[in-house]
């Protein structure tokens, strides 16, 4: 994998595991397309095969919170809980598994939040499918927005967007797109820093 040379592009689902998660694993597995999902740490016990299912398929899993905060209205202790937490859930799902980057809900952070030893995983195309809940919108802005090194935000606790991603994986590769992780795309990253794209970070 070579995103220097080719166009390489990062969907990214966030704020499960929920009820289409496995759904949408069936989707990616079909069709050998990678993805990060952000999970929330509160909802991997009640889900904890789909998530192991995740990382079996090669699937980029990072940390999305325990209860989905704003990080930057708390402390540093407690946003250091809300990531501990999580790694908690995980590690209980995928024994030995570790979530080694964090996305802040809402894209929301502060210097307390680069301090906690990860790096930010924001976005540069925010499809909105949480509140257009249509799968042709969704599609529409996913696609509209591509470009090489882009990651494109979705969510895969919203059925219309799971519905979305067929189109949505074969269209980017028509349109000379090369599916990667997050971590394909930009490495491993920077403990602190943000990163918006292959190409932006701060
Ligand atoms: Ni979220």
């Amino acid at each position: 994998m070579d995103c220097a040379a080719q166009k390489c592009v990062a969907i990214t689902f966030d704020d499960g595991p929920g009820p289409y998660t496995a759904k949408l694993l069936d989707i990616l597995e079909q069709k050998k397309a990678p993805a990060t999902f952000f999970l929330i740490g509160k909802s991997i016990p009640a889900y904890s095969t789909v998530v192991a299912r995740q990382r079996t398929l090669g699937m980029q899993q990072c940390n999305h919170t325990q209860t989905h905060p704003n990080l930057k209205q708390l402390s540093a202790a407690q946003q250091k809980a809300q990531i501990d937490q999580t790694q908690q859930q995980y590690a209980a799902a995928v024994p030995g598994g570790t979530l080694s980057c964090l996305r802040p809900p809402y894209g929301s952070f502060n210097a307390d939040t680069r301090s906690l030893g990860l790096p930010l995983i924001l976005w540069d195309v925010d499809t909105e499918d949480w509140k257009n809940k249509s799968a042709s919108v969704t599609t529409q802005r996913a696609l509209a927005g591509a470009k090489g090194g882009s990651i494109i935000l979705m969510h895969d606790i919203d059925p219309s967007t799971v519905d979305a991603v067929p189109g949505i994986i074969d269209q980017l590769r028509a349109k000379g797109f090369t599916l990667v992780t997050v971590d394909q795309l930009i490495g491993a990253g920077q403990p602190g820093t943000a990163y918006f794209s292959q190409h932006q970070s701060s």
